[in-house]
């Protein structure tokens, strides 16, 4: 028998000022199965769930549940409705506990009084039955993304949603989360949950899921079945073209050291150690240097101290032979430093800007686009342009589109665009490709090879490994601040360099 459908959603078309961001689309999902809803950035993915979510109303389209159509004007409703949704950025309070934030809303009470003890009791046999490790009395605040993640899918257990909607749940996490990740997915199917996952990763849908749908450019582009579509299949058909997933390069020739670190120790915010332990290394012309490791082992503060962003507790830091150690951010950056930053909201972009405004961020003083204390305006807009065209940045409204309306892979290929177009010396690359399709992934690793071979150092911070196998010279792992080994990406394998991330192994000192 046809499993019935739980939900459908029936030629949905959502239009913002300048685009249409679902045009026409039908989606369908069936009782009990994994979909994942694959597409580029920009695609309207993340539209089309919060449609169904209640947090937009379409323009035209119905949504079906069990067959009946129903009304869905808030997230209230969609509630009603068994439907949850985790956020590409999560909605959690963070001042609140793990608890509170789970039954926040749906608090159980008797007469007056709040029942907290029952809700405890349900979220850990929850938390229990589908392995999801919370600690229910920390604050959000101090916990983990993996826990504010699974802090979330509580959150949807709790009030008994049966349609649980995930929009890039593993954009933010460690291979070993998404793991974890993985196998919570298929604990919550085998209980009968419908689950819409969003992903731009081939291999989790590959791994997961048992039907893809796939949007372009805000158009559905069909469904498949997973098991018996390939990988290529799959993403030709999101991005119409065939995809390259080799990353072509010649071997490395370093010249001349372009970065010197030496003893570079910095304090943590977190905690009373030092987050990077006296970590010396250096990057040369023609190379790049990769710091692999899996996240918060210092890799974080060690670019804060390189970039100007936190100051040195100890240590040296030498730009082509100028010690650059105390200079600002700004020097830095007008020295040869460009910066892919890991938190694009808190370093890469002012959100309240335009996109033109953000591509001349380190830039807006130089006489190309200032004349006499005056803002050239047309040769910034061109100039936008011209970065848009050439990095496929897809917005609204083109250069005046705001920064905050973009969707988040867009965002980040406009930082990549900016940062790799000043041309610097020595480019700083924290996790370039984060939450990018393949499509533009392929475009941003031949762009970072071609500043290598330009005689270029590049030192890449990576936490995929597939990453950071195919585009690295030499692999430098760190592990608790320290950096516990220097691999070569021809000789090593995953396994090997998992061994030395996990901390289980590390160079003779
Ligand atoms: N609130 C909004 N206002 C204006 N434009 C938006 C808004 N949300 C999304 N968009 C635009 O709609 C398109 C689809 O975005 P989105 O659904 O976030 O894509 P995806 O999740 O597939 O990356 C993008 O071009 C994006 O810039
Ligand atoms: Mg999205």
């Amino acid at each position: 028998m046809e499993q019935p459908y739980a939900i459908e959603m029936l030629n949905i078309t959502k239009r913002f000022p300048g685009i249409i961001a679902n045009d026409n689309i039908t989606l369908q999902l069936k009782k009990g199965e994994i979909h994942a809803l694959l597409g580029e950035n920009g695609a309207g993915k993340s539209t089309l769930m919060s449609v169904l979510f209640g947090l937009y109303q379409p323009e035209e389209g119905i949504i079906k549940k069990d067959g009946r159509e129903v009304s869905i004007k808030n997230p209230n409703d969609a509630n009603e409705l068994g439907i949850g949704m985790v956020h590409q950025h999560f909605k959690l309070v963070d001042v609140f506990t793990v608890l509170d934030n789970i039954i926040m809303g749906v608090e159980p009470t008797k007469g007056p009084f709040l029942q907290k003890d029952d809700a405890r009791k349900k979220v850990v046999a929850l938390s229990e039955k589908y392995g999801l490790m919370v600690d229910p009395d920390a604050l959000v605040e101090n916990i983990t993304v993996g826990m504010q993640q699974r802090t979330e899918i509580l959150k949807m257990l709790y009030r008994e949603n049966e349609i649980l909607i995930f929009d890039e749940p593993t954009a933010v996490l460690t291979p070993q989360e998404i793991d974890e990740l993985m196998d919570i997915m298929r604990g919550l199917r085998a209980e009968g949950k419908s689950i819409l996952f969003i992903t731009h990763k081939l291999n989790e849908i590959k791994a997961v899921a048992d039907r893809c749908s796939v949007l372009r450019k805000g158009k559905y582009i069909g469904t498949v079945d997973v098991a018996s579509t390939s990988k290529e299949e799959l993403s030709k058909m999101m991005v119409g073209r065939d995809v390259d997933f080799v990353v072509h390069k010649e071997p490395a020739k370093p010249g001349d050291v372009v970065l010197d670190v030496e003893g570079v120790t910095v304090a943590s915010k977190a905690h009373k150690n030092n987050a990077v332990k006296d970590v010396s290394f250096q990057c040369r012309a023609g190379e790049i240097v990769c710091i692999a490791g899996i996240d918060g082992n210092g890799q974080s503060e060690l670019v804060y101290g390189l970039t100007g962003i936190e100051p040195l507790a100890a240590g040296k830091i030498v730009l082509k032979g100028h010690d650059v150690t105390h200079a600002s951010i700004r020097k830095r950056s007008t020295s040869g430093v460009s910066h892919i930053p890991e938190d694009r909201h808190k370093y890469g972009l002012v959100l309240d800007y335009s996109l033109e405004d953000n591509m001349v961020l380190q830039r807006y003083f130089e006489p190309e686009f200032v004349q006499a204390g005056f803002l050239k305006r047309k040769a910034i807009r061109a100039y936008a342009e011209k970065l848009i065209e050439q990095y496929d940045v897809r917005s609204g409204q083109g250069p005046i589109t705001a920064a905050r309306s973009m969707s988040g892979g867009n965002q980040q290929k406009a930082i990549v665009a900016r940062e790799i177009d000043k041309n610097p010396e020595l480019l700083i690359a924290v996790q370039p490709t984060r939450g990018l399709d393949v499509g533009a992934i392929e475009y941003i690793h031949s762009q970072i090879v071609a500043q290598r071979d330009a005689g270029k150092a590049v030192l890449l911070v990576s936490l995929e490994l597939d990453e950071v196998m195919a585009l690295s010279d030499r692999i430098l792992v760190m592990y608790e601040g320290e950096i516990v080994g220097e691999l070569d990406p021809k000789t090593t394998t995953v396994q090997e360099l998992g061994l030395y991330m996990a901390g289980a192994k590390r160079e003779g000192k």
